[in-house]
């Protein structure tokens, strides 16, 4: 069936499709589902204490030996920048008011952070299969040491330029980020993020062009949610997908309640890419914050800094039931979510796709 078996070799799966890591949204139990169904299961490791990312190892290695993806950010922590710090407080001014919040609300350090010799140390101790990173790739003795430690290193390309430049730089492994996909861009391999979100190609177009430009297998990811689009990204040359909004909407993700109300409601035409939830591009659901801010705008602190502000006004209006400061990232397929259980979904999905190899 699968006629093309260099992910499902070089990962050591059954089935072609990778559960995209989703920082927030998504822990142990979504990843283990889908690897007892055959799929790679990942764990997110961005928003997560070094503490509760041992956990989370801790728990899936507990409950299956499948191999396992732990994915990363890697970004340089940016500098302090007064001007811009006073230009969003000015501009978070009637938001501040609305929710009574005060600037020393605020608290000094984002939640994100990027991977640097801890976690290393970690994964020394845990040994997963695969390490993806999103936007680039660490410094190249970071790179080689997680190589040396027999992982498999696999990042995100949104363009054919950072395809070539990830496999130069080690990458076993390409994850094509189409245009459509929920979450943060993986944009790296840029001097300006807000002009170059806007004009980057989508899974269609991305995925043959990088898959002609790399001789690393391809992975596809961007509104990729049942058999058609796995089957389509397959045909395109694709050694395999990574789905992520689909399977927000499982029971075994964390996905919050607002958010989850959001993706159920969610149309094709109702998301949009913003930097003022975290001051990187992100594609999600358009909310009053991305509305009346951006959803794109040259006045918000570079990432992770935006997400500070915007975190006291989510907590706020959380609280009272809003997503209005929320990051509801959902990608451009968020209308094809299916509420089943995470072992069930990538089954169907196994199916659907066989249902349209055997049309053909
Ligand atoms: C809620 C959410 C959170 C995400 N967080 C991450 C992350 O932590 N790391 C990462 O590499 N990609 C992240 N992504 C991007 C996914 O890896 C993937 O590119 C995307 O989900 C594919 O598009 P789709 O959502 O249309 O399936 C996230 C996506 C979503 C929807």
């Amino acid at each position: 069936m699968w006629t093309d078996r260099r992910i499902l070799d070089l990962f050591g799966i059954d089935y072609p499709i990778v559960q995209a890591p989703m920082a927030g949204s998504t822990d142990a139990n979504l990843a283990i589902a889908v690897a007892l169904a055959g799929g790679l299961g990942s764990q997110p490791c961005a928003t997560l204490s070094l503490v509760d990312i041992r956990r989370q190892f801790e728990a899936y290695q507990q409950q299956t030996s499948h191999p396992l993806n732990a994915n990363f950010f890697c970004y340089a922590e940016p500098a302090d920048d007064p001007a811009t710090d006073a230009r969003w407080l000015n501009r978070l001014k009637p938001d501040f008011q609305r929710h009574s919040v005060q600037p020393s609300d605020i608290p000094k350090a984002a939640r994100y952070s990027a991977f640097n010799h801890d976690h290393l140390a970690l994964l020394d101790i845990f040994r997963p299969k695969v390490v993806s990173f999103h936007f680039g790739l660490p410094e190249p003795s970071l790179v080689a040491a997680v190589k040396a430690l027999g992982c498999v290193v696999i990042s995100s390309a949104t363009t054919v330029a950072e395809a070539r430049w990830l496999q130069r730089n080690g990458c076993d492994a390409i994850i094509a980020q189409g245009a459509e996909a929920g979450g943060h861009r993986g944009i790296f391999l840029s001097d300006d993020i807000i002009r170059d979100a806007g004009q980057q190609p989508g899974t269609m177009a991305l995925v043959p062009q990088v898959v002609d430009a790399v001789s690393v297998p391809v992975i596809a990811a961007g509104g990729i949610a049942d058999g058609r689009g796995i089957a389509a990204a397959l045909m395109l040359g694709a050694s395999a997908v990574q789905v992520g909004t689909a399977y927000l909407s499982t029971p075994e993700a964390k996905t919050s309640a607002i958010h989850r109300a959001a993706l159920r409601s969610g149309r094709d035409d109702q998301t949009a890419i913003t930097n003022v939830l975290t001051g990187r591009p992100a594609r999600g659901l358009v909310n009053h914050a991305m509305a009346t801010l951006g959803p794109l705008t040259r006045d918000a602190p570079d990432f992770p800094l935006a997400s500070k502000a915007i975190g006291v006004l989510r907590a706020k209006a959380e609280a009272a039931g809003a997503g209005d400061y929320s990051s509801l990232w959902a990608g451009q397929a968020v209308g094809l979510s299916r509420e089943l259980p995470a072992g069930d979904l990538t089954r169907l999905l196994v199916a659907e796709t066989q249902a349209c190899f055997g049309r053909m």
